[in-house]
């Protein structure tokens, strides 16, 4: 089975063509086009703005992921798209395409859920993702499989989505079939390091330049909250620790060390504290939350998925606390560039949760969740 996938819930334009030949998951092509660097300018995502790079994107994305795969619309066997959560006028985009491309090319149809489709990236086997802007064209591809083992997932397990705008907590008992455990009351982690990295004047996305500087840091320095630590929950709430970073920009002692240039906080080490101490907040309520679910449900899995997921200490965290109180799970991550937002990810849920719809029905639902399915 070939599947052509369509993302474009926020501000990645992505298709991909993945296959199931011989029980691997494969990825034919994986294309993203980011306006990311675009968002930069203004500190995050504008709506319209999102919206208008998706048209713009589209097309060039969805004939470079065909042309790379090698394949013709003949030997597609079905298509998918993100239909929910997201940006109404990204999701459209998506879309509509597809429904176009369904009807034209006579496939079958599949709706996904971009917040389930994020934990697929855990079933793609052999990753040959590509990113790039089409602005420069430039492409990378990672080497860092560390963790990406031949097995698929084992179920039951806990899967931990840490994206832009959810943290949720979900017991999987097999494909399609799953418990919502918990989830993050105000921000999700993904938003809480933008916005901490916008109170430091850094640039979007913010995750990853906190993630950069706290490795020069020291994630003592700073006594910031963890919200929500030991509550027997399994829900998050991470507008608090926000709070304490900008009580702590604000203060004296950071802004007279920073006070040299008023534009941006310039002084090194503490903003490298700071970094560290905010990472440090966020992993450790991640942690602890995940390990618990796991324990409480005795699974064989841990698997996690979003953006935070790429985050490196994250999974130092994780693996290190599963060890030391031995939890007898695994933990499944998938490699930094299938974190983030990609259509690989959507083509291989719909490949494991095949259920077509008619694409003359299909309408986006950019208040979509995992909870009410
Ligand atoms: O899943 P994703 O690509 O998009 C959404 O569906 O939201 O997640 C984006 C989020 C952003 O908040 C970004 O700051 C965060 O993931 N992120 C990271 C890292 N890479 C991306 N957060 C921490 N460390 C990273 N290395
Ligand atoms: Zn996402």
């Amino acid at each position: 089975m070939i599947i052509l996938g369509i993302e474009t819930s926020c501000d990645e334009t992505a298709c991909a063509v993945v296959t199931n030949n011989h029980k691997r998951i494969t990825i034919l092509s994986n294309i993203v086009a980011s306006s990311a660097k675009l968002q930069e300018k203004y500190g995050g995502v504008i709506p319209e703005q999102a919206a208008r790079e998706q048209i713009k994107s589209i097309i060039p994305v969805i004939e470079e992921a065909m042309n790379e795969s090698r394949i013709t619309i003949n030997d597609i066997n079905a298509i998918a798209v993100t239909y929910g959560p997201g940006l109404i006028g990204s999701l459209l985009v998506g879309v509509e395409t597809a429904k176009t491309l369904a009807l034209a090319w006579n496939k079958p149809l599949i709706p996904v859920n971009h917040l389930l489709g994020h934990f697929y990236a855990n079933w793609i086997k052999q990753s040959s993702a590509i990113s790039y802007q089409l602005s420069d064209k430039k492409q990378k591809k990672s080497d860092d499989r560390r963790l990406m083992t031949d097995d698929y997932p084992q179920f039951p397990c806990i899967g931990l989505l840490v994206s832009g705008g959810h943290t949720d907590l979900l017991l999987f008992k097999n494909h399609g079939k799953y418990k919502y455990l918990g989830g993050t009351r105000d921000d999700a982690a993904g938003e809480c390091f933008d916005k901490c990295a916008r109170l430091l004047g850094l640039s979007y996305p913010g995750g990853p330049e906190i993630a950069a500087l706290a490795r020069e840091g020291n994630p003592k320095a700073f006594d910031l909250p963890r919200p929500m630590i030991d509550s027997k929950n399994f829900e998050f709430s991470f507008s608090g620790l926000k709070t304490a970073v900008a009580n702590v920009v604000h203060s004296s002692q950071f802004t007279v060390s920073s006070s040299k240039n008023s534009e941006r906080i310039t002084n090194n080490e503490l903003t490298n504290n700071l970094c560290a101490s905010i990472e440090a907040a966020i992993v450790d309520v991640l942690v602890a939350k995940t390990i618990r679910a796991a324990k409480t449900y005795k699974v064989k899995q841990i698997i996690i998925a979003g953006g935070v997921a790429a985050n490196q200490t994250l999974v130092r965290n994780l693996e290190c606390t599963m060890y030391n109180v031995q939890l007898k799970a695994k933990l499944h991550v998938p490699p930094p560039e299938l974190c983030t937002d990609n259509a690989a990810m959507i083509a291989t849920c719909a490949l494991f949760n095949f259920h077509p719809v008619d694409p003359l029905t299909l309408q986006s639902d950019p208040n979509l969740s995992l909870n009410n399915l």
